[in-house]
């Protein structure tokens, strides 16, 4: 074997066994690796992945896929998704609010439990161009019909909304998360529940943690970087 053959397939091996694992493992955590993207090994461990129960799911499922695998810009980890869809159909939500849209992987995840309600998701992103993607990704999933998407600064525009709120998810600006509450909590049913991404010590407003922890009318838990908040 040539010296520039053995590299070759030196390169190829160190590819295969260190690379393409990584790879994986990142895939297996939604698709990135950031603060709340790591696991508690346990958990890894007995979980397994979404099993589409219908043609509609499978087409679904593989535009979340392709979503994680082409990501450019910050989505929630897969099982933070999975998640969310939980939450929304266990409670039967009819009207989800979500800030930071971003390219509509959480936003997917939210519809696949919504069209089942017979719900709907407003959904908030300020940036033009994610808010396009997000459009075409929610149209490759078939989830459009379930979902407006508003572009703009969610600041301005979360006043406008009318009815009650069932959910609510916090994942745009985080020193945002205190005014997005303020603005909604009067708008969301009892029985109701704040989901926020991004709560670990390093991230978490205080001023957002100090209100959904000493409301005696709420009640808070905070689980692998998301927290979840009941209106009593
Ligand atoms: C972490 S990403 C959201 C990820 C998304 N929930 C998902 O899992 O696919 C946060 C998004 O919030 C958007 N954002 C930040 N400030 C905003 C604001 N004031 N109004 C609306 N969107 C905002 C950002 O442009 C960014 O796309």
């Amino acid at each position: 074997m040539s010296l520039n053959t053995r590299t070759c397939v030196l390169v190829i091996v160190a590819t295969v066994f260190c690379v393409v694992p990584i790879a994986v493992d990142a895939q297996r955590r939604g698709g990135r690796g950031g603060p709340g993207g790591d696991r508690n090994p346990g958990d890894l461990e007995l979980e397994k992945g979404p099993l589409a129960a219908n043609e509609f799911e499978k087409n679904a499922l593989s535009v979340l896929e392709y979503i994680a695998a082409n990501q450019q810009f910050r989505n929630v980890p897969q099982h933070d998704g999975r998640l969310l869809r939980i939450m929304t159909q266990a409670m039967d939500a009819k009207h989800v609010v979500e800030l930071g849209t971003s390219t509509g992987y959480s936003g997917i995840w939210f519809g696949l439990a919504l069209k089942e309600t017979g719900g709907k998701l407003t959904t908030y992103e300020i940036d033009a161009e994610r808010a396009e993607i997000a459009r075409t990704n929610f149209k490759r999933a078939g989830l459009d019909p379930q979902i407006t998407l508003v572009q703009g600064d969610a600041h301005k525009e979360v006043g406008k909304i009318e009815g009650t709120i069932d959910l609510i998810f916090l994942d745009a600006d985080k020193e945002g998360y205190i005014d997005y509450l303020n603005q909604l909590l009067p708008k969301l049913r009892k029985g109701g529940v704040i989901m926020a991404h991004n709560i670990n010590p390093r991230m978490a407003d205080p001023a957002f943690m100090r209100a959904i922890t000493t409301d005696p009318n709420l009640e808070t838990v905070v689980r692998g970087g998301m927290s979840i908040t009941l209106k009593k």
